[in-house]
C-alpha cells in the first residue's frame, strides 16, 4: 500500500501577505478544509492544492518560504496565476458549477473562456499529481473545482486508483443538462473508480444524469464503461466528534483568557442580560445559506411573539467568502441593511436583537459560540451536508440545546432528531423557533443523547475510513472481472 494524495482546489491552509511583506499563515474555513484535515493529519497522505494566493502576489523573496512552510504540513502548493483565480475560480467553478448545482440557475452563467480555463487549471492539478504518483498510491480527489481531474489523471496513468467526492449537491438531471458542457464533465468524473456523495439523492441524480446524457447502462449502483466498472454511493460526511466535544468541555472548566468583541459580547449576554436567550447563526457568506430570509424570519418571529422582545437575541456570524462575486457583494449589502433595519426597528436600550460579525473567527471562539447558545438556526435553501449543525450537537456537553434545521440540507437527512424545517416556509420557522425556544429540558437532553450518539460513532475518521475501504473493494472487483 502507497500514500494517499488528496487533492482540493484549496489546501487546509490559507497563505497572506502581511503589509510588512511577512507570511501569514491561517486556517482555510469551508466543510471540506476542516473535515478533511484531521484525515490528512492521521494518515500517510500528502494534500495538493492552492493557496489561496495569487502567484504574482508572491514576492520572490519569500517564494521559498511559502513552499517549506506548505511543506511543513505535508502539503504541496499549486500556483494559480489571478487570470487563471479569475477565470477557473471565481468563474466557472462559482459562477456556473456552484449556483447551477445549488439550483441557482438565475445566478449560473455558462462563459465558453471559463470554461476553457477550467480545463487547462484541471490540466494543472493533474501535472503536479502525475509528478508524484507512485503505482501502488491511492488519489482522492476533492469537490466540484476538479470535476475533470479524475479522468485526466487516468489518461495518463490508466491503472491508477482514483476516488471522487463530491461535497456539495449534485442536481437533478432535468438542472444538470442545462450545462453546454455536461458530457464532458460526467466524463470527467467517470474517471474516478469510486464516486462518492453525501446523500443517496445526489447519488442517483448523478446516475440518472450519466445515463440520460451519456447513455450508459447503469446497474444498481455501478456504470459500465467498456471494461471498467465505476461505482457511485453515499458517504455522508461526519465531523471530528472529540476535538470539538473536548473543546466545549475544556471551555467551561476553565475561564477564558483572551478578551475579543466576541467573548466580551459573549460576557455580557452571560452576566447582564441572564434571562436573553441567545439563538445562533453561523456560515461562510452564500446565498445558498438562506441568511437573508433567516434574519427576515427573526424579525417577523419578533412581530409574532411580542412577548419573546429583549428575551431573545440573534448572534449571527457571516464569514467572509469569494467576495468578488458580484452575487455575494449583493447578498452582504442585503444582509447590512436586513440586520439594520430589524435592529432599528426592534432595539431598546437594554437590547439589540441582532449581533452581527462580518469575519473569520479562531476555533476557540466558535466554540464559545456553540457552547452558549441555546438554538443553532440552521436554514440552507440548499447545502451539500452541513457540518455547522453537526459541530453544534458535539459541543453540548450538558446536553441541552436546540437545533433547527433545514431539510435542504444534506446533514437532515441523518439528524432526524432536530426540529426539521422548510427554509421557505416562514410560518414554519417562527413557530418552531418558538417551540425550540420553549422544548423542555429533559426532552432537549433525549433528542441530543440520540444524535451525539450517532456524531460519535459516524465521525470524520469513520468516513474517510468507509470510503477508502469502498475504493479498495471497487478496485479489487475491477481486477476481478478483467
Ligand atoms: C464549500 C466547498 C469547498 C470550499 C468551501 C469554501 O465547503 O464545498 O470546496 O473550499 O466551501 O469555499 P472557498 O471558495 O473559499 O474555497
Amino acid at each position: 500500500m502507497g500514500k494517499t494524495i488528496i487533492v482540493s482546489n484549496r489546501l487546509p491552509l490559507q497563505i497572506n501577505i502581511t503589509e510588512n511583506n511577512e507570511l501569514e499563515v491561517t486556517p482555510s474555513v469551508g466543510g471540506l478544509a476542516t473535515g478533511l484535515k484531521s484525515f490528512h493529519q492521521e494518515g500517510d497522505s500528502i494534500w495538493i492544492g492552492w493557496t489561496g494566493i495569487a502567484e504574482e502576489d508572491i514576492p520572490d523573496a519569500l517564494e521559498k518560504e511559502v513552499i517549506q512552510e506548505v511543506k511543513n504540513q505535508d502539503c504541496i502548493p499549486v500556483s494559480l496565476t489571478s487570470d487563471e483565480i479569475e477565470k477557473f475560480y471565481y468563474g466557472f467553478s462559482n459562477r456556473t458549477i456552484w449556483p447551477l448545482f445549488h439550483y441557482f440557475m438565475e445566478f449560473t452563467e455558462f462563459d465558453p473562456d471559463h470554461w476553457e480555463a477550467y480545463k487547462a487549471v484541471n490540466k494543472k492539478y493533474a501535472e503536479a499529481v502525475i509528478e508524484r504518483l507512485d503505482d501502488d498510491d491511492v488519489v482522492w480527489v476533492h469537490d466540484y473545482q476538479l470535476l475533470l481531474l479524475p479522468e485526466y489523471i487516468r489518461r495518463k496513468k490508466p491503472n491508477v486508483t482514483i476516488g471522487f467526492f463530491n461535497h456539495i449537491p449534485f442536481p437533478s438531471s432535468e438542472v444538470f443538462r442545462t450545462l453546454p458542457w455536461r458530457e464532458e464533465v460526467l466524463r470527467g468524473m467517470l474517471g474516478a473508480d469510486l464516486i462518492g456523495f453525501h446523500t443517496y439523492d445526489y447519488e442517483r441524480h448523478f446516475l440518472r444524469s450519466v445515463n440520460r446524457i451519456l447513455r450508459y447502462d447503469i446497474n444498481f449502483n455501478s456504470v459500465n464503461i467498456g471494461n471498467r466498472i465505476v461505482r457511485s454511493d453515499s458517504f455522508p460526511m461526519g465531523i471530528d466528534y472529540k476535538k470539538f466535544h473536548k473543546a466545549a468541555k475544556e471551555h467551561k472548566d476553565q475561564p477564558r483568557s483572551e478578551n475579543s468583541d466576541i467573548q466580551k459580547k459573549l460576557d455580557y449576554h452571560k452576566y447582564v442580560t441572564r434571562n436573553t436567550k441567545l439563538i445562533l447563526s453561523i456560515d461562510r457568506l452564500d446565498y445558498t445559506k438562506g441568511i437573508a430570509n433567516r434574519i427576515r424570519a427573526f424579525g417577523y418571529f419578533l412581530e409574532k411573539y411580542p412577548e419573546y422582545q429583549e428575551k431573545v437575541r440573534l448572534i449571527m456570524l457571516a464569514v467572509p467568502s469569494r467576495t468578488n462575486v458580484p452575487q455575494y457583494q449583493l447578498l452582504k449589502k442585503e444582509i447590512d441593511e436586513l440586520v439594520g433595519r430589524i435592529n432599528g426597528k426592534f432595539a431598546t436600550i437594554n437590547w439589540t436583537p441582532i449581533w452581527y460579525f462580518y469575519r473569520a473567527m479562531p476555533f476557540e471562539n466558535l466554540i464559545d459560540l456553540y457552547a452558549s447558545s441555546d438554538v443553532a438556526l440552521i436554514t440552507p435553501t440548499r447545502d451539500g451536508m452541513n457540518l455547522v449543525a453537526k459541530e453544534y450537537i458535539a459541543t453540548r456537553t450538558d446536553q441541552t440545546g436546540v437545533l433547527i434545521l433545514s431539510e435542504m440540507a444534506g446533514a437532515a437527512h441523518e439528524l432526524n432528531e432536530a426540529l426539521i424545517i422548510n427554509p421557505n416556509n416562514f410560518e414554519q420557522i417562527v413557530d418552531t423557533m418558538k417551540m425550540a425556544l420553549e422544548m423542555p429540558e429533559e426532552e432537549q437532553i433525549r433528542r441530543n443523547k440520540i444524535l451525539q450518539k450517532r456524531l460519535k460513532r459516524y465521525n470524520v475518521e469513520r468516513w474517510a475510513s468507509d470510503f477508502m475501504k469502498s475504493l479498495r473493494e471497487t478496485k479489487d472487483s475491477r481486477k476481478a472481472f478483467k
